[in-house]
């Protein structure tokens, strides 16, 4: 008998949740390891490499990530209450995209590698050193829990055009 995971709806642009700041977790037991699961089962599925809580409408610290290749064996990470605690100089830019701004991709630059500490899926802290595609991913999905989102960190024109875009098509489907 195991716990079946669940694939969870996503909240989507522009549903204010995603501009909620997320509460910092007190308590690592079972309840928050399935909720772990459920985000990885439903990032896996969408198919994404990073999914904060607060996308699938809980304002809770935790985000899961895996940057493995296609192929790879998988790699899951969960990560809770992360904190940046050191970030590089140097920049690098990387074309992001976001389950919940579905079929829109620009290139943001942040930070090349930062150390990262957190809590792990057994609640035992840890400290990552994260460089490439896992340092962006993990500063992405630490906005998410501070309720900024990629486009954030574009042009204002570019930001202005894309909600829109996603306000006309959450419109049409209210209808
Ligand atoms: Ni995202």
């Amino acid at each position: 008998m195991g716990t079946a995971m669940t694939i969870k709806p996503l909240i989507i642009l522009p549903d204010p949740l995603l501009r909620q700041v997320s509460k910092p977790i007190e308590r690592v037991d079972s309840d928050l390891q399935r909720l772990a699961d459920d985000m990885l089962e439903t990032m896996y599925d969408a198919p994404g490499i990073g999914l904060a809580a607060i996308q699938i409408g809980v304002p809770r610290r935790m985000l899961v990530i895996d940057v493995s290749r296609e192929g790879e064996e998988k790699q899951p990470l969960v990560f809770i209450n992360p904190e940046v605690v050191k970030s590089s100089d140097e920049r690098s830019v990387y074309e992001e995209g976001c389950l919940s701004i579905p079929d829109y991709y620009a290139e943001v630059e942040r930070p090349a590698t930062i150390g990262v500490k957190y809590l792990d899926r057994d609640g035992k802290e840890q400290l990552i050193d994260a460089d490439g595609l896992l340092a962006t991913c993990l500063q992405h999905e630490i906005d998410h829990l501070n309720g900024v989102l990629f486009i954030d960190h574009i042009s204002r024109l570019k930001r202005e055009m894309v909600i829109k875009k996603f306000a006309k098509a959450a419109k049409a489907k209210a209808i």
